[in-house]
């Protein structure tokens, strides 16, 4: 059995299956969910958090997969409720091991307090200590907040784009929108990782082209009666991406002004983001 240690604030952290973290707010645990109770309480979070309806929803089982063959299912726990938590899979690309992260969910009341960043924080480590280099998620661009914590926060970078990955889903988060991701890769031990987790500060670079989400966009899904101009925002944004990948370049920063409007900040990349094992392009 894995020791527990306090570690201030109250907030306790496995010692031996420890995904260290420092407590966001109050007192938090960070630590893997290994029983199915703890994967069932995922399971209903994740209802709340994206409101699927039950044939959408990531079931238990799978769940307890992830947990068997190599995955993750990290939880932040408050006392003993489960607050927000983090789920990938394995996966193989051209004969590399990766990790592809398929869901992160931090309860409503707690967010903003750094949780969602510490539960990525949590996720790396562990993948670190098992040799991955690299993990994966997709990510809604038209999401201001996300694109910002993934890309400025972690330092994912992106450049490939998927049109209607999953389809139209009952999420109300989605609004009825095609399902368009951005593939964020997060190169676990790249320079540009550690030196923004180090110092809070990534590599500057000079933009050459910027991609923009309006501010309003949440208030435009939201309401049916504005929907299409969410939907041709989308649509404009996706010609931008698709073509700006086509060329070679990639999201390297992520810009908010005082409004809220959010931009893409595209570039060459000049460190190269490969696995070690030689491959260049993924
Ligand atoms: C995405 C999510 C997990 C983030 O969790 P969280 O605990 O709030 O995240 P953090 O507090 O670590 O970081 C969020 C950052 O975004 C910032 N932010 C908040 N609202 C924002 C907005 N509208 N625009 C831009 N940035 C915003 C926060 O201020 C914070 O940055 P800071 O630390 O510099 O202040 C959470 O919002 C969530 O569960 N969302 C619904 C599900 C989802 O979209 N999951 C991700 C895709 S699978």
């Amino acid at each position: 059995m894995a020791a527990i240690e306090e570690v201030g604030n109250g907030a306790r952290v496995k010692e031996q299956d420890s995904v260290s973290a420092a407590p966001a707010a109050g007192s938090i645990e960070i630590r893997h969910c290994d029983q199915v109770s703890e994967f069932q309480a995922c399971v209903e979070l994740q209802r709340e958090v994206w409101g699927f309806s039950d044939a959408e929803l990531v079931p238990v089982r799978m769940f307890v997969v992830a947990h068997k063959i190599g995955g993750q299912v990290i939880g932040a726990f408050s006392g003993q409720a489960l607050v927000g938590f983090a789920l990938s899979v394995p996966g193989v690309r051209a004969g590399n091991p990766y990790l592809h992260s398929h869901m992160l969910a931090v309860k409503q009341e707690y967010r903003n307090a750094g949780l969602g960043r510490q539960l990525k924080l949590a996720q790396r480590e562990e993948a670190i200590a098992r040799g991955f280099e690299l993990m994966e998620w997709t990510f809604d661009p038209l999401e201001i907040k996300n694109a910002y914590l993934n890309i400025e926060k972690l330092g994912a970078i992106v450049r490939r784009y998927s049109v209607n990955q999953y389809g139209i889903t009952s999420s109300p988060l989605q609004a009825g929108l095609p399902t368009d991701r951005c593939i964020a890769e997060w190169w676990l031990r790249s320079h540009r990782v550690c030196r923004l987790l180090e110092s809070g500060e990534r590599e500057p670079f000079a933009a050459e082209k910027t991609i923009t989400v309006p501010a309003l966009i949440y208030h435009w899904k939201s309401d049916p009666a504005k929907r299409d101009r969410a939907r041709d925002v989308q649509l404009a944004n996706r010609e931008q991406f698709l073509n700006a990948f086509g060329k070679g370049l990639a999201v390297l920063g992520y810009s908010r002004d005082a409004e809220g409007t959010g931009s893409y900040l595209l570039a060459q990349a000049h460190e190269v983001f490969a696995f070690s094992a030689g491959q260049k392009h993924i």
